[in-house]
């Protein structure tokens, strides 16, 4: 590992989460930072969090990202070597209902991070950007030369707007730039905001499930575990100036198959609403991922069926508490 003190925020979300356990299993000091935000029940976040302090190389600090006096005097103390940026207000749906969160998280957020690496000489920033900032795109499969100026949600502009400011900031300061566009990530200790999860407790619930644009909507899923390789890749790669990867999951699947499939894993029939398409969402999201696989070797591995089985089996085991989270 090039790095042995690394920064991450939103230690305590899904990705960052599963970042953190790895990098800490490796030896790696993982300063994490995270507001515990109640976006959807923190009940989630506190039980990651448990897991990740059992390791003495976790160093947690509960913090908001906007705050940046506070921000700096934990770069002051921790010293981290490089920074991965994953805090943010997310979820398409929910910008629509409270804009401000957005403009704090992502907008003043990610400037303070930017920023703190400018001031405390931090060479390498990786930031989460997403699949959102393509919008409308009808070019598929959508690449990293295609253009992603007129995105359609406003987490997908405050996304894009990150991306941006990372250029500046390259072309400013020299600092080492990876923006990394995800797609629909998913895996053991999921958000709960997120289909999959959903899904999931709506059949055991014996709850109807919302397909949206009939279920014809097509997704690349991706898993959590191909995220880590790929973001693991990044952090390590040789020469890095400003550049933006793709890292999406191998194959593609329909909202209706998606759904058949955790319907077949929990072994109980699926009842489907059919709706129209909602506000925001794209009808297809098929990625192009060969800049991240020429340059980073990245190469999904897990798919959709073994993911989702996988997923299962973790939800069954602990569906106990998981059944009682709040509604988000
Ligand atoms: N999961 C996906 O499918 C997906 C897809 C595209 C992009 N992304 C991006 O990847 C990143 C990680 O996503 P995730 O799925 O783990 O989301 P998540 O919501 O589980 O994790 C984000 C974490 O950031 C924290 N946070 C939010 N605002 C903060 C602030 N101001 N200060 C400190 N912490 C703050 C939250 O408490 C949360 O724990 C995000 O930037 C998200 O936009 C995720």
């Amino acid at each position: 590992m090039k790095y042995k003190r690394v920064l991450i925020t939103g230690t305590v979300g899904f990705i960052g989460f599963h970042l953190s356990e790895r990098l800490l299993k490796e030896g790696v000091v993982v300063i994490g930072v995270d507001s515990i935000n109640e976006y959807y029940d923190v009940e989630v976040k506190n039980r990651r969090n448990a897991i990740l302090k059992k390791y003495p190389n976790y160093h947690f600090s509960k913090l908001n990202i906007a705050e940046y006096e506070k921000l700096s005097k934990l770069i002051e103390k921790e010293k981290p070597e490089a920074i991965i940026h994953l805090a943010a207000q997310a979820g398409v749906r929910y910008s629509l209902i409270d804009p401000w969160i957005y403009a704090e998280s992502n907008y003043l957020g990610t400037l303070n991070m930017f920023e703190v690496a400018r001031r405390y000489n931090i060479k390498r920033v990786l930031f989460a950007s997403s699949g959102a900032v393509y919008g409308n795109n009808t070019e598929i499969p959508f690449a990293i030369e295609h253009r992603t100026d007129h995105p359609i949600s406003i987490y997908g502009a405050t996304k894009k707007a990150n991306e941006l400011l990372a250029h500046s900031y390259h072309h400013l300061f020299g600092t080492e730039m990876g923006g990394m566009r995800f797609f629909t990530v998913y895996g053991q200790y999921g958000r709960p905001d997120l289909a999959l999860f959903k899904f999931a407790r709506n059949i055991l619930r014996d709850e109807p499930i919302d397909v949206y644009n009939h279920g014809k909507m097509t997704r690349t899923f991706t898993h959590v575990n191909d995220v880590v390789d790929g973001i693991i890749a990044l952090l390590n790669k040789k020469d890095l100036k400003y550049e933006i990867y793709n890292f999406s999951g191998s194959d593609s699947i329909t909202l209706i198959d998606f759904i058949d499939l955790i319907g077949k894993y929990i072994g109980k029939p699926v009842e489907k609403r059919y709706l129209p398409m909602q506000a925001g969402d794209i009808p297809a999201a098929l990625v192009d991922i060969s800049k991240a696989a020429k340059d980073l070797g990245y190469k999904p591995k897990v798919k959709i069926e073994e993911g989702v089985k996988d997923f299962i089996e973790w939800f069954m085991k602990n569906k106990d508490w998981l059944l009682k989270l709040k509604d988000s």
